[in-house]
């Protein structure tokens, strides 16, 4: 894949003072056994998210991208390095622990989560919390207020057959809302879709993220989509190869710009944006 043409990073060894670290993650390193061989995945990722942050990752296929996905939202287990969320490593956590993390902090946008096919497009939306044991009363208010914010109001009733893959694709997010997460994990959300509605989600991604600051990670093969992101991670042979930020274009939930400090603790002046 040609590199993204991204200006210099210029914010890179700066964080907000009054953003806090969501995700962090340390020389994190994932070996699969495949047919009695070993199969290095992840070779060393050492990588943070903070509060608001929206952050596209992109790299070749093969490059590790859904593997890191699975691994900081919990589904699957690293082979070394550690992975915290909210400060809480999630490798000292029962399985009931990571459960509960996951239920309460993070929302999935996978292509593998599909819709139940035989409920409706607002049954769908508050699953998670049916399974939570919530009411249906008790959510539906705001499952319709979710579908109502993904453009679908008009489709509550529509199950997932009768829905466009766009459409779908909106249900999921609202889907992975419900329950209020702090991180949103989107691998590949808009893989099926055409440009123009590609457009309309990733902007759907940008909207959720202002209006609730939530953190979102999203899995791009889209360049352009991706050159939009305020952050761009680049993964390759199982490392981080680039980690680029931009100071011009779309702006995330955070930082606040007058806010930033170095990471030695000097305040700063914002870096001039990119031209
Ligand atoms: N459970 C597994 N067992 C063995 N190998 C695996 C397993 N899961 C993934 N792999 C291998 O790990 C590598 C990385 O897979 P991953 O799905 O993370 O790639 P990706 O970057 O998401 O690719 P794509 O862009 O095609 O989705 C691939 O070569 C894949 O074949
Ligand atoms: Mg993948």
């Amino acid at each position: 894949m040609a590199s993204l043409a991204l200006p210099t990073p210029q914010l890179s060894r700066y964080r907000p003072a009054t953003v806090s670290r969501l995700v962090e993650v340390r020389a994190l390193e994932k070996t699969f056994q495949h047919m009695g061989k070993e199969l290095q995945v992840l070779r060393g990722i050492d990588l943070d998210l903070d509060d608001g942050e929206i952050v596209a990752v992109v790299g070749q296929s093969g490059a590790g991208k859904s593997t890191f996905l699975h691994i900081i939202g919990t589904l699957d287990l690293p082979t070394s390095g550690t992975v915290k969320i909210s400060g809480q490593d999630v490798n000292k956590l029962s399985s009931a622990g990571l459960a509960d993390l996951r239920n309460r902090n993070i929302g999935f946008v996978f292509q593998f989560h599909h819709l139940l096919p035989e409920f409706d497009a607002l049954e769908n939306v508050i699953m998670p919390g049916l399974i939570a044991g919530k009411s249906r009363k008790e959510l539906e208010p705001r499952g319709r207020k979710l579908l109502e914010e993904v453009g679908l109001a008009a489709r509550a009733t529509h199950r997932p057959g009768e829905l466009s893959g766009g459409e779908q694709q909106r249900v999921a997010l609202a889907r992975a809302l419900l329950l209020q997460p702090k991180l949103i994990l989107a691998d590949e959300p808009t893989g099926n879709l055409d440009s123009g509605t590609s457009a309309a989600i990733h902007d759907l991604f940008f909207d959720i993220n202002q209006r609730h600051g939530t953190t979102v990670v999203i899995v791009t093969h889209n360049l352009e989509l991706a050159r939009s992101m305020p952050r761009v991670v680049t993964l390759k042979d199982g490392r981080v190869h680039a980690d680029e930020r931009r100071e011009s274009g779309r702006k995330a939930a955070s930082p606040p710009a007058e806010t930033l400090v170095r990471a030695d603790g000097d305040a700063l002046k914002p870096a001039p944006a990119a031209p």
